[in-house]
């Protein structure tokens, strides 16, 4: 499937067949792949809370408004935010010394730089946990249509409820979720909504 394609054709489905299931080998091959996702430094701020079981499904619908998909889906992957994690600096550095992507004699500064850049930034942290995790969803949901699977990106939410029934600590923030399932032939998935043409939404140079 090419880009263009796979652009056209991903949709956010109204409704999954629940009678549908994905391996946990296979839901982790997939995210493996949505791994290549850029982050800024590759520090890579995202980890993951997945809902596989159908009682696991359930608390996190119970904890999403109720939307009938979080329980249909064959799993969903909620994207979690690490606000530390520019703590992975010294882990990437020495792996990237190792296969040479790093010269050695750069590791201890590259490392100052990536925590220095972060630690104590509240705001800055958060900023960049969801630049990030959306981007490692968005890789995921075109990696899953590839291979055949439906999905939909899911921000209905009740943080603060999802946090405390899943005991996410308070170094992570959900994200977004991404169902994933087939799509329930019987329900129609409407024509696209609108898309306000880029003509309009340029602000070339100058806002
Ligand atoms: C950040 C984000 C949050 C969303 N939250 C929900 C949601 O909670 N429930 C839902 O049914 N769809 C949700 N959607 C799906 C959007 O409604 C959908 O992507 C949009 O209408 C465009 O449709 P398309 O993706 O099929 O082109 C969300 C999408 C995004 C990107």
């Amino acid at each position: 499937m090419d880009v263009s394609s796979a652009i056209h054709a991903r949709r956010a489905v109204p409704s999954f067949d629940s009678s549908v299931e994905i391996s946990l080998e296979e839901l982790v091959a997939l995210m493996n792949e949505a791994n290549l996702a850029p982050s800024a430094m590759n520090l890579q701020p995202w980890e993951f809370l997945v809902c596989h079981t159908i009682e696991d499904k359930k608390r996190l619908q119970a904890v999403s408004y109720q939307q009938a998909k979080v329980a249909e889906a064959s799993a969903v992957v909620v994207v979690l935010g690490n606000l530390q994690h520019h703590h992975h600096a010294l882990r990437i550095a020495d792996e990237n010394v190792k296969t040479g992507v790093l010269p050695e004699d750069r590791r201890d500064a590259w490392v100052a730089g990536a925590v220095g850049a972060y630690e104590g930034l509240s705001q800055k942290q958060r900023d960049e946990v969801l630049r990030g995790g959306s981007l490692w969803a968005m890789t995921f949901m075109y990696k899953a249509l590839e291979c055949g699977w439906d999905t939909a990106p899911m921000g209905g939410f009740e943080a603060d409820n999802l946090v405390k029934e899943f005991g996410v600590p308070d170094t992570h923030v959900p994200v977004i979720m991404v169902a994933i399932g087939k799509r329930n032939p019987d329900v129609e998935i409407r024509p696209r909504s609108y898309r306000i043409p880029v003509s309009d939404l340029i602000h070339l140079g100058n806002f």
